[in-house]
């Protein structure tokens, strides 16, 4: 049993977990130890889950060993899994469980070719009409140091804005596009065929989210611009806006261990890889399912 009856920041409900949680930090993150995702999960520790996710937005769950089938059972406790735009180095889409990793198709470290855009503050498939709910990340394997990932809370910078500039984007709309997204991170431009299958989208850059009705930025990089706005004010209230959500005081860094199965709130986080270790030579490996949510509103 936990001891955590309510979190210092008060977000949660105060009920008790039927698990061991820790809080990593006041942006976020708490560690659950003790439980095994590999087992049937029945509907009350499901819930807890959810509770706790919903209070700390990035739950990390030590100790864990599951297989790509298992991590797919367990997924679809939270909702309906994502399939992929991305493709593999064959050209074949990303299987439903598939794998983040600076390997090449040789099975060899290389320093960044694969997923540029993981290396920019984000949140998943903000290029659908549908966004991601949640992705699920385990570490199979990892260098020996770094390698980390990082969230940033964009709840927290929503509530640090002035009230002018609160004021300023409360209505305004941007597009966000695979396209955009590409682009943005220097990554091989889009296909004519991925730009069919994912075309630009709208969504308010103040998103409401939907369990807990509090505001944050949403914003990252598959954004291509600010509706309405010129282009150089887009990109320069962009550019301000992002650089605010990075700031230390918003940000949790994931440092990695072995076993770690972390699931995050794409609603209200973005989050990026960082390239803090020697990725020509060290091998890092992890197994993603990510789950459909709701329209951003
Ligand atoms: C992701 C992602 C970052 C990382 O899986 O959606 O952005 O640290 N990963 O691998
Ligand atoms: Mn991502």
């Amino acid at each position: 049993m936990s001891d955590v009856q309510a979190a210092p920041h008060g977000r949660g409900t105060g009920i008790p977990y039927p698990f061991d949680i820790r809080p990593l930090t006041d942006t976020g993150g708490a560690e659950i130890t003790g439980l095994d995702l590999a087992a049937p999960l029945d509907d009350g520790m499901r819930d807890a889950i959810m509770r706790a996710f919903l209070e700390f937005h990035i739950l990390v769950f030590r100790g864990q060993s599951l297989t790509k089938d298992q991590q797919a059972v367990f997924s679809k406790n939270f909702g309906e899994l994502e399939h992929h735009v991305g493709r593999l180095p064959d050209g074949s889409p990303y299987p439903i469980v598939h794998t983040v990793t600076n390997l090449d198709e040789d099975g060899k470290p290389t320093p960044g070719a694969v997923a540029l855009g993981n290396y920019f503050f984000h949140t998943d498939k903000s290029y659908h009409d549908i966004p991601s709910l949640m992705t699920m990340l385990h570490a199979i394997e990892l260098p020996p140091s770094g390698g980390d990932t990082q969230f940033a809370n964009t709840q927290m910078a929503y509530d640090a804005l002035s009230p002018e500039m609160k004021a300023r984007i409360s209505g305004l709309k941007a597009e966000h596009s695979w396209e955009a997204s590409r682009r943005n991170s220097g990554a091989p431009p889009a296909t004519e065929e991925q730009k069919r299958e994912r075309p630009p989208v709208v969504h308010p850059i103040v998103r409401t989210h939907p369990d807990t009705g509090r505001k944050s930025i949403y914003l990252g990089n598959h954004v291509s611009h600010i509706l309405g706005l010129p282009a150089a004010e887009s990109d320069a209230l962009i550019a301000q806006l992002m650089e605010h959500v990075g700031q230390p005081q918003f940000t949790y860094t994931h440092q990695w261990r072995d076993g770690d199965y972390v699931m995050w709130d794409n609603r209200c986080l973005l989050h990026r890889a960082l390239r803090n270790y020697e990725m020509a030579t060290q091998r890092r490996v992890l197994h993603r399912t990510v789950i459909i949510g709701t329209a951003p509103y």
